[in-house]
Order: structure tokens, then C-alpha cells, then sequence
């Protein structure tokens, strides 16, 4: 009979942040002793009087492991014969490539540089099996990033000439998020918009991408920083219940000294409004901190943009004027790009040709026909026609009306140089 309990070190780098110990059964934290760093408890996590809230920390604990939503989870934990998927954590330490944080075993000894993911080979074995195609031989080694992968689509981590890479699928009938990643990017580098790259895989010679289209980006961590997701930033400090969840960001990076953060939030909004982003969740952004340091360092670049573009709309309801879901500071685009504090950085000559770029990135595609994509382009051509006219909107509205104090706070910009 295995221990019930296991007791670790919840580590960050090689600082050990506290005590605790594991469920064999169910990989939950089930106590947590001595606190010995409790700066380096994971942000939003809440600590009083030493002690560290230990709903909010299984909370984040969970959090770490592929969710339940993962497209094949079920078939890839059967083949695994691991009951859950936060019983999988464990098994790589909870290592991840997003961040710093793992478990060491206590009495181990065990550095961060001897098993980290960024430096140190890691298996293929759990990918190749959440990619459908089953581990290689017997022996399945389960020491991998893809243990503590987030979110719902397909995904696994590679190392290509040393470098981490996230592969990443498609849903439905059209797979259109791949594409959607690339397009992204691309109007991102066009209006100088910090962002992830993300390139188009489709080798329909490989069994394992069987002619599926895939987005391949690089991991934009390094051993030295970690993301840290709005849903943590924002419990770092009550949310007061008249402060908007827009304010409420801006002012939790504020007090932790994110430099940038505004000029951030407002080009996410445009690029989210151009781009009809439907899921910017609270872990779909956020921000970079060094983990030695503390020192938080800016805004993240732009990730995960592929749930846009009308990826789950049949061709003939795609027009740019069609009713969107919109996250994560309001319920639709046109009240949200209303956020936006400051037009003047967007040079919308940079996205003339936009819709033919997009053309291009879909040609040839198996999924996106013909139809679909004219559609798409004529749709984008529109929604920069919308942003223009958004964008001249708020001019007015600020320099008519500079008591909207909401807007106002902080703002760069007199009424006198917005007309200007
Ligand atoms: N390039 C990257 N570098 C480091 N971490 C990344 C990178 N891309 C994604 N991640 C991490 O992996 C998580 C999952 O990736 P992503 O959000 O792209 O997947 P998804 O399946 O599209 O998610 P969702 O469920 O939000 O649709 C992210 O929330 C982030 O923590
Ligand atoms: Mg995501």
C-alpha cells in the first residue's frame, strides 16, 4: 500500500515557499505546514498571520493541471491508467513551462536546475498519447510539461534545436483557431502590438497531424520569468463592489508596479475588437515577473487569440456586424472597445491588405474553403471600418464629455490634443 499522505516542498526556483503534503488518491493538498517565504506564495493567494489559505492554494494546485474540458483527456487517462488528471501533477513535480513553481519531495535534496523543464530533456510520451498516437513500447514516462498544460484544445510541448514550443489544434469542422493564432499575430506586428508568433503546421504526411492544421509558437517564459494570469493579479486586492473589472485590473497592476499596463489593455481590446475575440478569459492574459526578483516586468505578449474570426459560425452567418460573445471586461465588443483610453498609437494605414494577408494564410486550407474565406475577408475588412469609426467616436466622446472620470484617470491626453 502506497503512503496516503506525501509530504513536499512547494518550491519557487530554489526557494522553499512552505510545507505541505499530497493525497496519494486524489493528488489534493490535504495540509500545509510551516511557511518559510511568504513572498514567493504564488500571487492571489491569500496568507494571514503565516498561514496560507489552503482552499485558495488547491484552488491553484488544480489549476495547474489539464482541465477536465481537454478535448480526448478521458481516453488519454485511461491509456495512462492515472484517474485524474490532477494525479498526473505530481508525477512531473509540478513542473510547468509557464512558470517556476514546483514540488520537491522532502529530504530529496532535488535542485530546480536538475529537473526543470527549460533546461532538462523532458518525455514525449504524455503528448504522444493526447495526440492520440500512444506512447512508443511499454514504459511510459510521465516526467512532462504537458502534465500542467492549461486549456481545452489539443496541445503538447516540443523542444526543436533546444528551444520549447507549444503545438496546438484546431476545433469543430473548420479548425479555424491555427489560422486565427497566425492572423493574430500578424495585425499584431503590423500595429506594433507586443505579441506571441505563432506559425501554421499542416503536414498532412505525419500520421499524427493526419492533415489537421496546428499553430506552433515558442515558449515566451525563460527560466528567469514566470506568467502570472489576470485571475491571480486581480485577487491581490478586493475588488470594491462599484469598481469595474476593467479599473480593477489596472489598479491591482498598478500597486504592483507593472509598468505599461494601460497602453496593454487598451491595444488587447482593439486587437480582441478587430479580430471578434470571443474567449479573452482571465488566463487568456496577464503579466511577466522575474521570478528571482519579484520584479514584475510588463504586460504578457498576446497569446491565445485563436477563439475569433467566427471560428464556430457556418460561412453564411459571417459578417462583421454579427452579435459576439466578448470578454473579459464587458459583455460585447461595442461596450468594450469603449475602454479604450488612448486611439493615438493605431496607425490604421498598417492594416491596409489585412484581408488579403489573411487569404493567404488560409490558401490551400482543407477547412476553410473557398466560400468561408471570402467571407472571412470581406467580414475583417469590416470590423477595421468598425474600429475606424469607434476609434473617431471616442475622440469625440472624451472631448465632449472629460468629466467621465472612469476614462479620464490617467489619461495622457487633454481634449485639445485629441482634436489635434
Ligand atoms: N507560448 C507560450 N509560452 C508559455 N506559456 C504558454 C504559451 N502559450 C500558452 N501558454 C500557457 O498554456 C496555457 C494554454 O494555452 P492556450 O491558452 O493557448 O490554450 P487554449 O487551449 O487555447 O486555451 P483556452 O482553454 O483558453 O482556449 C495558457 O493559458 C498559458 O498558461
Ligand atoms: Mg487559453
Amino acid at each position: 500500500m502506497p503512503e496516503p499522505f506525501i509530504p513536499y516542498i512547494l518550491m519557487h526556483k530554489n526557494i522553499p515557499v512552505a510545507e505541505l503534503t499530497l493525497d496519494t488518491a486524489s493528488g489534493a493538498i490535504v495540509s500545509i505546514g510551516a511557511v518559510w517565504e511568504s513572498a514567493h506564495v504564488p500571487v492571489g493567494i491569500p496568507v494571514r498571520k503565516q498561514t496560507i489559505d489552503r482552499g485558495a492554494l488547491n484552488e491553484w494546485w488544480k489549476g495547474r493541471s489539464i482541465p477536465a474540458s481537454r478535448f480526448g483527456i478521458q481516453d488519454a487517462l485511461t491509456e495512462l491508467c492515472i484517474p485524474s488528471t490532477q494525479l498526473l501533477m505530481e508525477k512531473c513535480r509540478g513542473f510547468s513551462l509557464s512558470d517556476q513553481y514546483w514540488i520537491c519531495p522532502a529530504g530529496s535534496g532535488l535542485f530546480w536546475e536538475q529537473a526543470n523543464f527549460f533546461e532538462n530533456p523532458f518525455s514525449k510520451d504524455v503528448g504522444d498519447i493526447l495526440f492520440g498516437r500512444g506512447a512508443d513500447g511499454g514504459n511510459i514516462n510521465l516526467m512532462s510539461p504537458d502534465n500542467t498544460s492549461d486549456g481545452w484544445l489539443k496541445k503538447k510541448w516540443l523542444v526543436l534545436d533546444g528551444k520549447r514550443f507549444l503545438l496546438k489544434g484546431g476545433s469543430g469542422a473548420t479548425c479555424q483557431e491555427p489560422y486565427n493564432e497566425v492572423l493574430a499575430g500578424r495585425i499584431c506586428g503590423r500595429l506594433g502590438i507586443p505579441h506571441v508568433t505563432y506559425t501554421l503546421m499542416t503536414n498532412p504526411d505525419t500520421e499524427e497531424m493526419g492533415g489537421y492544421p496546428y499553430s506552433m509558437c515558442e515558449d515566451f517564459i525563460t527560466p528567469d520569468t514566470e506568467l502570472i494570469t489576470a485571475w491571480y493579479i486581480m485577487r491581490t486586492e478586493k475588488k470594491p463592489n462599484h469598481v469595474s473589472v476593467h479599473r480593477h485590473y489596472l489598479d491591482c497592476c498598478g500597486k504592483l508596479g507593472v509598468p505599461g499596463i494601460r497602453e496593454a489593455v487598451d491595444q488587447m481590446i482593439v486587437l480582441d475588437y478587430l479580430i471578434v475575440n470571443e474567449d479573452r478569459h482571465q488566463n487568456n492574459f496577464g503579466v511577466i515577473r522575474r521570478a528571482d526578483t519579484l520584479e514584475y516586468v510588463s504586460a504578457a505578449p498576446i497569446y491565445d487569440s485563436g477563439t475569433s474570426l467566427w471560428f464556430d459560425k457556418p460561412a453564411r452567418m459571417i459578417h462583421a456586424g454579427v452579435k459576439a460573445a466578448c470578454k473579459p471586461f464587458k459583455g460585447s465588443h461595442e461596450e468594450q472597445i469603449k475602454l479604450v483610453t488612448d486611439f493615438a498609437w493605431l496607425d490604421f494605414s498598417a492594416l491596409t491588405g489585412i484581408d488579403e494577408e489573411l487569404r493567404e494564410i488560409v490558401k490551400g486550407s482543407l477547412f476553410v474553403d473557398e466560400t468561408r474565406c471570402s467571407a472571412l475577408c470581406k467580414a475583417l475588412k469590416g470590423r477595421v471600418r468598425m474600429l475606424e469609426e469607434a476609434a473617431l467616436s471616442a475622440r469625440h466622446t472624451i472631448f465632449f464629455d472629460s468629466t467621465r472620470s472612469d476614462v479620464m484617470k490617467d489619461f495622457p491626453y487633454s481634449g485639445k490634443e485629441l482634436e489635434r
